[in-house]
């Protein structure tokens, strides 16, 4: 069984072929031209899927050395996310279904990043712990099965990648905040500055990144800091280079924490041994090592997708695009774009 995959929820677009269960291609083109504009642009996201959709998914079957007569399904995403952006990426795909006379599938955004961690050797067992963490999403689940999940713990407020990203806008630094932060934090001091860990009440599964960020930008305040310069006082360029490694660790490290100490939590509570993480913010160095390093402390078996498959991409949602055709749940050709759609 052959399954096309396309992705077009945020900035990315991107497309993938499954057969069987295994990934045979995965195409994606990001959106870069966002970074001038601090953030994306609705409008303008949903213009650049319509001139790259065709080109990505012609590429992912010619990588998959298949032509669009071989497919048996074709997967697209209709929700979470911005609904002018999913609108090109489900209807072509519903329209490419009709057109080929094969079923199609719609698919959850959030419930392809958790099953991203089934599109490579070695896979957790079910049940397991899943930590998504995207610019939309900080959420705790356990997945007791592909298609039955547990919400144990949201974000209240702010998404771990958003907080990043707001971050990063505050130091001046660039979009998306993320790799900026992470590449800044390598090199920084991560007890340059104590900033709180927000933990909430004792025990809680539950997110809040809103206030570590106006921490950050009291702090920023405080010392007198311009975004708009990034200036200290009088720091020369390697002072301001030391200055923000030493922000972007201490804010990171209050992150990581958090995000880590909850995981595992979630998982010694659960009785569960296996933990994954993905959405974009698993890409971080310090998030991806200090999860293997809390694996190893409590004996659990950490999974984290390679980086491609951690941001938005074509392969998760051919994956569940398959596994879902494998169980008779193909979509009516009706679906429409879900912007708020939650996993259930
Ligand atoms: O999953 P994703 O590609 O798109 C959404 O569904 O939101 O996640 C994008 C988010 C952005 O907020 C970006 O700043 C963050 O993931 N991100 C990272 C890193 N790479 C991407 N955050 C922290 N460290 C990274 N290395
Ligand atoms: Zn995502």
């Amino acid at each position: 069984m052959t399954v096309l995959g396309i992705e077009t929820s945020c900035d990315e677009t991107s497309a993938a072929i499954v057969r069987d269960g295994k990934l045979l291609s995965n195409v994606t083109a990001t959106q870069f031209f966002h970074a001038k504009y601090g953030g994306v642009v609705p409008e303008l996201a949903s213009r650049a899927h319509q001139q790259r959709i065709v080109p990505i998914v012609q590429e992912a079957l010619s990588q998959a050395d298949l032509t669009k007569a071989e497919l048996d399904g074709v997967a697209a995403v209709y929700g979470p996310g911005l609904v002018g952006s999913i609108l090109v990426g489900l209807s072509f795909g519903k329209a490419m279904a009709l057109g080929l006379g094969v079923p199609f599938i719609g698919v959850n955004h959030m419930e392809a990043h958790i099953l991203s961690n089934l599109i490579e050797e070695p896979q957790p067992d079910f049940p397991f712990i899943n930590l998504t963490v995207s610019g939309g999403h900080t959420q705790l689940v356990l997945v007791k099965n592909p298609f039955d999940y547990q919400i144990l713990g949201e974000t209240k407020d702010d998404a771990a990648g958003e907080a990043f990203d707001k971050v990063a806008k505050m130091l001046g630094i660039g979009y998306p905040g993320g790799p900026l932060i992470d590449r800044y934090a390598s090199r920084g001091n991560r007890s340059f500055v104590k900033f709180p860990r927000p933990y909430l009440e004792e025990g809680s599964l539950e997110f809040s990144f809103s206030g570590l960020k106006t921490s950050v930008l009291y702090y920023l305040k405080r010392i007198g800091f311009n975004s708009a310069q990034r200036k200290v006082m009088e720091l020369n360029p390697e002072g301001l280079d030391e200055f923000l490694s030493d922000i972007c660790a201490s804010f990171q490290a209050a992150v990581v924490d958090v995000l880590v100490d909850k995981t595992t939590l979630a998982a010694r509570r659960f009785g569960v041994r296996d933990v994954a993480i993905a959405g974009g913010v698993a890409a971080n160095t310090e998030l991806r090592e200090r999860m293997r390093q809390a694996g190893e402390y409590f004996g659990l078996r950490i999974f984290i997708p390679k980086f491609d498959y951690c941001t938005d991409n074509g392969a998760m949602v051919a994956m569940v695009g398959f596994l879902k055709m494998q169980k008779g749940r193909t979509s009516s050709l009706e679906l429409t774009a879900e912007p708020s759609l939650e996993l259930t």
